[in-house]
Formats: structure tokens, C-alpha cells, sequence
């Protein structure tokens, strides 16, 4: 420690260029530990114990507070093709009409929309037209002469919304079921 000297020059050179035998300077190593700190610290505290959000959790909830703002504007001038479509397109709306699917329309459309008793609803055929809007009032006001209820006195606006956003997320996902009824809607 004592015998080190600043600036002083190394024997070796190469192509013309020598170099100091200089220690870093202290504000340089700081950072270097500093660093080495902040990793260990950050592994620990956001992987290992899991405080805080880590990156890809803050941007999954950016994202879902996006979709809900987005979804929000789409419904705000009622029910649309639109708000029926971007719904349709979020898990947790889709898992929404899928659970009252399963309690009140399978018997006649199958697990998983195919058709049964009623129609496929999967396919892109369509007895009372194919846009989200379409199927909406179909399933509030049924079609009673043919055995398909109506649905919107029986479980109120919110719950026939929900449904309806399940049924947009499987059109045209064509399970093979019953065979097509209707019109082909592009
Ligand atoms: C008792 C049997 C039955 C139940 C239960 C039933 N449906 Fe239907 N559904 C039908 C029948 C039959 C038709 C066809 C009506 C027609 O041909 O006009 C139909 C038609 C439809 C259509 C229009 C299909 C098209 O091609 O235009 C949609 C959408 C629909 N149902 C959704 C639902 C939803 C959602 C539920 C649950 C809330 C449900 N249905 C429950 C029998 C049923």
C-alpha cells in the first residue's frame, strides 16, 4: 500500500501506447459495489420473498387497467358490436359467460356450443344474424315459438351481457356438432 505511487508507468508498450498502474478511482468502485448490492438485494427481496412487483407483473396490470379503460369507453355508449368484441376478448369476461353457459344454455347448445336442441353456435351460420348485437337480443328476447327462451326477464341485462360475450368468443371457432342452420354471415 504505501510503495503504490500515482502515474507511474508500466514497463510494457504496445504499438507506441503505454499505460498507468493506477488504482480506480474511488467514486468508480462505489458504483461497482453499489451495483453488486443493489442486484443481490433486489433478487432477494422481489424473487426470493416476493415484495413488490416485478416488471412483468407491472405490466400485466398496466395492461388489464388498459383493456378495463378501454372496455369502459366501448360500453359507455351502450351495448355494441364493439364492446361485445373487445369483451369477448379478455379471459376473465370470456370465464365470466362461460360459468353461466354451463348453467343455463348447455342442455340445448352442448359444453361447448356445438348444438344440440339448439343450434351450433360455433359455426358461421346464423339463424337470427351473426353480429354480436344480433346475438344479444336473441338471447334477450328468445325466439319462445322454437323453444328458446328469453332470457333477458329471466336473468336481468347484466348476466345476458356476460353470456353474450362467451357466445362472441366461440363463434367460428367451428366445433363440429350440429349441422348449420341458417345463413352464412362472413
Ligand atoms: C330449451 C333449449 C334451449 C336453451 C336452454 C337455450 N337455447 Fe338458445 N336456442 C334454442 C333453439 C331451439 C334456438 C333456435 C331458434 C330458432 O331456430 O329460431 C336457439 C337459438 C339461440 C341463438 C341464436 C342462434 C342463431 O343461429 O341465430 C343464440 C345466440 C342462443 N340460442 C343462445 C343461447 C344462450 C346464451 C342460452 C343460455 C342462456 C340458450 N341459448 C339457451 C334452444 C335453447
Amino acid at each position: 500500500m504505501s510503495d503504490y505511487k500515482h502515474d507511474v508507468v508500466f514497463d510494457h508498450e504496445y504499438d507506441g501506447i503505454q499505460e498507468f498502474d493506477n488504482k480506480l478511482p474511488n467514486w468508480w468502485l462505489f458504483i461497482l459495489y453499489a451495483t453488486i448490492i443493489f442486484s443481490v438485494a433486489y433478487w432477494l427481496l422481489l424473487h426470493t420473498y416476493g415484495l413488490g412487483e416485478l416488471q412483468i407483473e407491472k405490466y400485466d396490470s398496466e395492461m388489464a387497467a388498459a383493456q378495463e379503460l378501454m372496455l369502459a369507453q366501448a360500453s359507455a355508449g351502450g351495448i355494441t358490436d364493439e364492446s361485445l368484441t373487445l369483451a369477448a376478448s379478455l379471459p376473465d369476461k370470456v370465464a365470466e359467460g362461460q360459468a353461466l353457459f354451463n348453467t343455463y344454455c348447455v342442455v340445448c347448445h352442448s359444453a361447448r356450443g356445438e348444438g344440440l336442441v339448439g343450434p351450433n353456435l360455433t359455426d358461421a351460420y346464423w339463424v337470427h344474424g351473426g353480429k354480436p348485437t344480433d346475438i344479444h337480443r336473441i338471447i334477450t328476447d328468445g325466439v319462445p315459438a322454437k323453444g328458446m327462451a328469453a332470457w333477458g326477464s329471466q336473468l336481468g341485462p347484466t348476466r345476458v351481457e356476460k353470456l353474450s360475450v362467451y357466445v362472441v368468443s366461440i363463434m367460428n371457432t367451428n366445433v363440429s356438432g350440429k349441422a348449420p342452420e341458417g345463413e352464412l354471415v362472413e
